[in-house]
């Protein structure tokens, strides 16, 4: 492993992330190569070249550093080393070097909101007791009621249940998330100190950015206040004031201090190293906030993926986050699906007609300027699994709420006759969720080179985006006149124009005047001096 050289130089290629296909692999469901079931690095790493030829340009990897798995990684108990389950550093270096010689960036996943509870900053928090300095890395505090048998304040757990658990001593510690999660304190120099070093040991290994896991969650209101109800008392969860409302565990003014100090340490690597937040805000002008030259180059915007499926909903997203983007001066992100929400074909209806929508969906996105997050497994039109066995989820939310994220993480269908689809070496039975029988047809080697699959839908999609001129830049789009649940926007680059139609208006339409069809998500018939797209149908259609 080389250590990089630091330079401040800047080039075009800096900027990469701006109109970048992020492809993000969810490790663990991905590809298996030591036949145990899990996904791993050298799966990853086997996998590189269907990735490339996929047409992504790069890749966010979701945590897969030492940790016990409670949250699926995302309790970290040592953020310098890889878990055994996914491999070891050795493993890391040579995926990331074989990713690079491909022409593919890694984005890795950095959970800085907490820790695992197997951490040995935590362990040395309970055996050094309360008072001590090494509670102070964390939020202990002292309970209320006569015995301090209460938690300190009424704040609720984003999986369900209270923010606080009591140890033997009597004191509580926060955990926004898992028992297993306690939050660090960041108003400890230590705490950055750390993070910082952290950040440095990755961009040494090459890392091209990251993913800032909670990035608005770091610091909390001084005193800790109440929010002033929760599922207890009102029966309203607090995490339904998500990207909503204000709660004094989130989106905290401090907390920008924290990405001003990150900034300078990204930009001394160089190849456009970046970052980008997992953030929910009150408004789009406070999530805005997280992005700019002094803090972090990108935010997830969620409002597309929570979009509905209608005209008006997509259309008022799409102007809203555009506006918002020149307002930051950095381009959007459009993300459809990820390892947190139902999968798009399941939201927009399942079965054939939700099929038919994410591929419309897929279309649209595409033909949209700016950063795009593909979340491994929708390229296939992998459908959210409703019916996995209760005994096999996994998800510790499951426990506490009812609600599961495990749907969305079924290890991807390679190929083959029987489940598991080649997740693993050819033979290896195993893996860490059952996938249904009817994924047999939706594997990556079943849907290569079939006209009309998905897979091949997303491959001509994503190689015209990267080399059409009109899709390439990151040029305005503009809307054009359409009849009632039709959008059409065209992009334009010099004589080079591209206009990008879907059909959401519940019945099959006419259009003509946009040239010559590129790609369509579903059949097109030629009538008159125009084409029929059909219901819930995209396409794309040029004049040079
Ligand atoms: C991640 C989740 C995780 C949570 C706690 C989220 O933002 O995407 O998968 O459970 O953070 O780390």
């Amino acid at each position: 492993m080389a250590s990089a050289p630091r330079t401040t130089s800047r080039t075009a290629d800096d900027d990469w992330w701006r109109s970048a296909v992020v492809y993000q692999v969810y490790v663990r469901s991905f590809a298996d190569a030591n036949s145990d079931g899990v996904g791993d690095l050298q799966g990853i790493r086997q996998r590189l070249p269907y990735l490339r030829d996929l047409g992504v340009d790069a890749l966010w990897l979701t945590p897969f550093y030492t940790s016990p798995q409670v949250d699926a990684g995302y309790d970290v108990a040592d953020y310098r080393n890889v878990d055994p389950l996914f491999g070891d550093l050795t493993d890391f270096d040579e995926m990331i070097t074989d990713a690079h010689a491909l022409g593919l960036r890694i984005i890795v996943d950095m959970v800085p909101n907490h820790t695992s509870s197997a951490h040995p900053w935590f362990a040395a928090a309970l055996a050094a007791g309360p008072g001590s300095p090494e509670r102070e890395r964390y939020l202990f505090a002292e309970g209320k009621g006569e015995q301090g048998e209460l938690p300190p304040n009424d704040w609720e757990s984003i999986f369900g249940g209270p923010a606080w658990t009591r140890v033997v001593d009597g004191q509580w510690y926060l955990h926004l998330f898992d028992p297993a999660q306690p939050d660090l304190n960041w108003r400890h120099p230590e705490v950055r100190a750390e993070f910082e070093d952290v950040l440095r040991f990755w961009l040494d290994r090459g890392v091209d950015g990251f993913r800032i896991d909670v990035a608005h969650g770091m610091i909390k209101a001084e005193g800790l206040p109440d929010v002033g109800f929760n599922s207890m008392t009102t029966g309203q969860r607090q995490s339904e004031l998500l990207g909503k409302g204000r709660l004094p565990y989130f989106d905290q003014d401090e907390v920008h201090d924290i990405y001003r100090a990150w900034r300078p340490i990204l930009d001394s690597y160089p190849g456009g190293r970046m970052a980008v937040a997992e953030a929910w805000a009150e408004t789009p002008q406070r999530l805005a906030r997280y992005i700019g030259p002094d803090e972090l180059h990108q935010a997830f915007s969620f409002d597309f993926l929570d979009a509905t499926w209608s005209a008006d909903s997509f259309r008022k997203v799409i102007d809203t986050a555009l506006a918002e983007s020149t307002i930051v001066g950095a381009p959007t992100t459009w993300v459809l699906s990820n390892h947190d929400r139902q999968r798009h074909v399941t939201r927009y209806g399942d079965g054939e007609v939700g099929l038919r929508r994410a591929r419309a969906a897929a279309l649209l996105m595409f033909a949209l300027p700016g950063c795009v997050y593909v979340y491994q497994g929708e390229e296939l039109g992998l459908p959210e699994v409703l019916d996995l066995p209760d005994e096999l989820r996994q998800d510790p939310a499951f426990r506490r709420t009812g609600e599961s994220r495990d749907g969305c993480r079924v290890p991807i269908p390679w190929g083959g006759e029987l489940p598991p689809y080649g997740f693993g070496p050819d033979g290896s039975e195993l893996s860490w969720l059952p996938a249904p029988a009817t994924w047999r047809s939706l594997s990556v080697a079943a849907q290569t080179a079939a006209p009309g699959s998905t897979l091949e839908l997303y491959r001509t999609a994503l190689r015209i985006r990267h080399e059409h001129p009109a899709l390439a830049g990151l040029d305005a789009i503009t809307w054009l006149e359409t009849e009632p649940g039709v959008l059409a926007f065209r992009r334009t680059t010099g004589d080079a124009e591209v206009t990008c139609v879907v059909n959401i208006s519940g019945a099959d339409v006419t259009v003509r005047g946009y040239g010559r069809p590129l790609v369509a998500s579903a059949d097109l018939t030629e009538r008159g001096d125009g084409h029929v797209l059909p219901v819930d149908a995209a396409a794309w259609f040029e004049r040079r």
